[in-house]
């Protein structure tokens, strides 16, 4: 049986783990895309030639010529620019949209069957713009950026607790980053939710409250330490898991970026969401009342990912 193929579009930092992670789960073959010349190739050939000692079998090339993605069963987004100092938000978005727009041509062009999944920030507003630039099936075009916010939760809840980090389950809506909004009532550790492990004594309250603060910061805590970059390892574990999760149609419930027509009381916008990944890409939403914290919390969420789509309308009206 023919292997799967997985495109990674930008093969940067996250772009080069994200082969790493592929080859080594034998997840298919990994081609990597970028426009700048060399790099993928270059990367291509460095984890090829690891294959000797890591001992998997997933054939990794590089290319600069969209060809090389034809027939993709998945393509992950992560090309663009990152922030840099003295960038404005609107200046990353009139850029990074730019870049969606050619990758979206890309896919349209050699990849229109491909699960696709969008890395490059601002995520819910990048994956809008994919999807509209494409018109795929909103349920094959998906955002990554909730299972790395609860993945950061989980790390750190399970730290504070002392626990495994698989017994650890969060639950987060809402935006990337600054933007989450983590359900403690639906996080769980075995079972049992947050706020019954604070009456237990477990923990305290602050300290819960001192962690969904860090986990919100997550991505900046790791550029601050970084200085030259973002991070890397954990989103692109993180891509893995959704593309895995549809690859072998494990139906994972994961949170994710997803086009919500009515869910949640939000119209056409990509707003993360806990959805169940499988064969068929996204094939639920799994939307669960909110209390009226959680809804504040939410909308002011959803409110934010409209701005930066209200933008990216204004940069380029024919995406109005
Ligand atoms: N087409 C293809 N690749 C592009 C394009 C384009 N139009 N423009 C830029 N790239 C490539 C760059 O050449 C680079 O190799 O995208 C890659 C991005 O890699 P990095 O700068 O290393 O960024 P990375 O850390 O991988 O993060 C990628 O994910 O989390 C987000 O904010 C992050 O938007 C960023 C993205």
């Amino acid at each position: 049986m023919a292997r799967s193929k997985i495109a990674l579009v930008g093969a940067g930092q996250i772009g080069g783990t994200l082969a790493h992670i592929a080859a080594l789960k034998e997840l298919g073959d990994v081609v990597l895309f970028d426009i700048a010349e060399g790099i993928p190739q270059g990367k291509a050939l460095d984890l090829s030639q690891s294959s000797a000692q890591q001992g998997f079998h997933s054939k990794i090339s590089g290319a600069n010529d969209y060809g090389a993605i034809a027939g993709a069963d998945v393509v992950i987004v992560t090309a663009g620019v990152p922030r840099k100092p003295g960038m404005s938000r609107d200046d990353l978005l009139s850029i990074n949209l730019k870049v969606m727009e050619s990758v979206g041509e890309g896919i349209l062009a050699h990849a229109p069957g491909a699960f696709v999944i969008c890395i490059t920030n601002p995520l819910d507003a990048m994956v809008w713009a994919l999807q509209k630039k494409t018109g795929l099936p909103a349920n094959m075009v998906v955002g990554m950026a909730g299972v790395l916010d609860s993945a950061r939760f989980r790390h750190f809840l399970s730290e504070e607790f002392n626990v495994a980090i698989e017994d650890v389950s969060a639950f987060v809506l809402g935006g990337h980053g600054d933007d989450m909004v983590p359900s403690l009532r639906y996080s769980t550790v075995a079972g049992v939710p947050l706020p019954d492990l604070v009456k237990a004594g477990w923990t305290t309250q602050a300290k819960l409250d001192a962690i969904v603060e860090r986990t919100r910061k997550g991505g900046g805590e790791i550029v601050g330490l970084l200085k030259t970059g973002s991070a890397f390892y954990a989103p692109a574990a993180s891509a893995i898991a959704m593309a895995e999760s549809y690859l072998r149609d494990e139906r994972r419930v994961l949170a994710a970026a997803a086009q919500l027509n009515g869910e949640y009381g939000v119209n056409g916008l990509y707003v993360g969401v806990p959805v169940v990944i499988g064969a068929n890409g996204v094939e639920r939403v799994v939307e669960v009342a909110l209390d009226a914290d959680e809804k504040k919390m939410f909308e002011k969420s959803v409110a934010s990912v409209q701005t930066l789509v209200d933008a990216c309308k204004t940069i380029n009206p024919a995406f109005a």
